[in-house]
């Protein structure tokens, strides 16, 4: 395991390119399994969880290659049809691959993905979703068995707005027979990217980009190249921490519209947010106003973000007040920036930031991917050193985010440890 020792007081400083979407990857792949031939995919990032996704397709006997960014998956000859509870329990969205067997191939054993930090994350509408579209899906010894030899256009419902289901029913809708209605769907851009590489494939989908997909089946799919969209949660770790440390950083390689509630919300804190096509600019020349957010689903603030917004608000003046309507339980981060020497309430579903701190550095824990992000973030900007234990939770989701912050300015250094 690794550990982050950050040393506090950087004002950040400079340009960063930001990577593809792990969220928007982690969808993308598994629609390899839809077609025959290369699927190739632009853009893709270096992180954790991709590695633990190429494992995954590679145990079922998908064929892989990467150069650079780009990515480069075959089912053709795929030798199996399980996802086991050895790749599952490290990432649940190894689910995405059930839909895509199950319309492809007809069966499918996939082991039901654990809990995680902040909350138990059911997976009960993926198995209606099937099951509505005619799967026999049962559950048995910590594994779901689906089986059908064609599934059957219908009209699914999704009864809260999920992004995995969307992307698992609407992955296994295009090669249904029929019409398949999808209403309340997830519109995270991860989401619609998937959603138009499949129309790119040949899906007939239409509706993209809104609650509401009509999808005619078709019987096959194509291959092809497809670009995966930049990681705005990664974006949005970025223009935090430059706004938190006063500093005057530029994003490249983004698209600003899929950030416009944390800008909106950075705009009201006192930051200057200068956006072009495919940048944005973010200086802070004062101490920043405490502004509350609630995160909720796309277009609102990102509940990947809210982790994020809580180390930035640590230095605001004033109290900020952070909800999340879709992890009320996702404050695990709390405790550990509290022995930074944050002021803290924590509440039912929300927290309450309050301003002014003087953060000292000491040792703290990672307990999940964003939550890690705002512990570095509070370490760039407490007096000392301050040492973050299991990045790899940091490293599922970021690529070599100390080399990017360092590239900066910040200085952080990554050391092996046998600390647990
Ligand atoms: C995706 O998780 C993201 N992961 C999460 O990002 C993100 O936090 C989340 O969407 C919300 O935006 C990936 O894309 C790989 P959901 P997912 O299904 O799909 C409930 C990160 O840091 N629900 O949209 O699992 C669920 O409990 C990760 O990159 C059901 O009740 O989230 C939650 O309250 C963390 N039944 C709400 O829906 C289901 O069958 C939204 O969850 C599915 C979900």
């Amino acid at each position: 395991m690794d550990k982050f020792i950050v040393h506090g007081g950087v004002r950040l400083t400079g340009s960063v390119a930001i990577s593809g979407a792990k969220n928007a990857s982690l969808a993308l792949m598994p629609a390899c399994l839809l077609t025959n031939g290369a699927l190739t995919l632009k853009n893709t990032p270096n992180n954790r969880d991709l590695g633990t996704m190429s494992r995954l397709l590679g145990s079922m006997g998908v064929g892989m290659s990467l150069e650079g960014d780009m990515l480069t998956l075959d089912s053709t000859s795929i030798t199996s049809y399980e996802a086991p509870y050895e790749h599952v329990k490290q990432m649940r969205a190894s689910i995405y691959v059930l839909g895509p067997l199950i319309a492809r191939y007809g069966e499918a054993r996939v082991s039901l993905p654990g809990g995680c930090n902040f909350g138990p994350r059911p997976v009960d509408l993926h198995l209606k979703g099937l099951e509505k579209l005619g799967a026999e899906i049962d559950v048995t010894g910590g594994y779901i068995i689906a089986k059908c030899p064609r599934l059957q256009g219908a009209h699914f419902h999704f009864d809260i707005s999920s992004v995995g289901a969307s992307v698992n029913i609407l992955s296994a809708a295009v090669l249904a027979r029929g019409q398949t209605t999808l209403t309340n769907v997830a519109i995270e851009p991860e989401v619609t990217n998937l959603a138009l590489m499949l129309e790119q494939m040949g899906a007939k989908i239409s509706g993209i980009g809104t609650t509401t997909l009509e999808i005619e089946g078709v019987d096959s799919l194509n291959p092809v190249v497809a670009s995966t969209i930049p990681d705005r949660i990664e974006a949005a770790t970025f223009m935090l921490v430059a706004a938190m440390t006063r500093g005057d950083v530029t994003l490249t390689h983004v698209i600003p519209e899929h950030l416009d509630a944390v800008t909106q919300k950075l705009i009201d804190t006192g930051a200057l947010v200068d956006v072009s096509d495919d940048t944005i600019r973010v200086r802070m020349l004062e101490t920043p106003e405490a502004v509350d957010i609630t995160a909720s689903i796309y277009p609102g603030f990102p509940t990947d973000t809210q982790a994020q917004w809580a180390a930035y608000m640590l230095t605001a003046q004033g109290a900020s007040r952070i909800r999340d309507t879709i992890y009320p339980t996702r404050f695990g981060y709390v405790p550990e920036l509290q022995r930074l020497g944050a002021h803290i309430e924590t509440g039912e579903g929300y927290c309450v930031v309050k301003g002014n701190n003087k953060l000292t550095g000491a040792t703290v824990m990672s307990s999940d991917l964003r939550a890690s992000a705002s512990l570095v973030m509070a370490g760039l900007v407490a007096q000392g050193t301050t040492e973050i234990l299991r990045v790899y939770h940091l490293d599922r989701g970021y690529e070599k985010l100390e080399s990017k912050l360092g590239a900066l300015g910040a200085v952080i250094e990554r050391h092996p440890t046998e600390d647990y």
